[in-house]
């Protein structure tokens, strides 16, 4: 019996790799993955890669997505990338509110929700990212921090189970080595498909490696991975696909 929702594995190459460098490790993924009903691979290139690296998947199992996007719809944004040009381009999902959008960018939920919004109407996924400090964790404020991420980022905005991706990344736990414990996500995750009554795909983020994506993949309520550094390799990445498509297909 296979894991429901289904199990998506997607890489963030955050701003990472020359465009010829992208194509070289997207034809190493692709070269690596057969196509499997049951399971999503996504990849998150820099928005330079994005149609380069489109041509290459094309006729493969991959799907392609942004790493974030604008919440206007057109007009005077220099800089800005829409998310109608996202999806004429072929992208399926972007990555909402990353940590590092959120810290380097001053993005709050009520920016995040305007995002999901314009991504929803463009017929994007969006992967909307939640996670807590460590200062919050500490104090033993993860669920209610978690609670008002998602109340707040999804205010007023109709989602059904295929419509949203959530990713919970501990922030304490993105590039530094220091992953969450299987129980530690778990936690979270379960607290999540509760608050938000959907069984929409609940992947967790935050130094995902071929060993600890084992033990992680084996819970409940993991349905996958969003994956920053391991992504860059494709022999490790693969390997993180594998441990999902076995741990999950029992
Ligand atoms: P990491 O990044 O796997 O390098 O910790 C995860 C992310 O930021 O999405």
């Amino acid at each position: 019996m296979l894991k429901t929702p289904k199990t998506i594995i997607a890489g963030n190459w955050k701003m990472n790799t020359s465009p010829n460098e992208g194509i070289a490790l997207i034809s190493e993924i692709v070269s690596h993955n057969q196509p499997t009903d049951d399971h999503e691979i996504i990849i998150c290139p820099p928005f330079t890669h994005l149609q380069s690296i489109q041509s290459v998947i094309k006729d493969s199992s991959i799907h392609l997505g942004a790493q974030t996007v604008s919440e206007q719809e057109n007009g005077p944004h220099t800089g800005d990338i829409s998310a109608r040009m996202l999806s004429s381009i072929g992208c399926k999902y972007v990555i909402i509110g990353h940590s590092e959008r959120r810290t380097n960018h001053q993005e709050t939920n009520a920016l995040i929700n305007k995002k999901i919004r314009t991504a929803i109407a463009a017929n994007l996924t969006p992967i909307l990212c939640v996670g807590e400090s460590i200062e919050i964790r500490q104090k033993n404020q993860t669920l209610q921090w978690i609670e008002k991420q998602l109340t707040e980022s999804l205010n007023d905005i109709s989602i059904n189970a295929n419509s949203i991706i959530i990713a919970y990344e501990p922030i304490w736990a993105i590039g530094t080595g220091e992953v969450a414990t299987p129980e530690q996500a778990q936690e979270v995750h379960e607290f999540i498909r509760q608050t938000l009554a959907i069984q929409c795909p609940l992947l967790y983020g935050g130094s995902v490696n071929e060993k600890n994506s084992i033990a992680l993949i084996r819970q409940n309520d993991i349905n996958g991975f969003l994956v920053g550094n391991a992504s860059l390799n494709a022999t490790n990445f693969t390997k993180i696909i594998n441990n999902c498509i076995k741990e999950t297909a029992i």
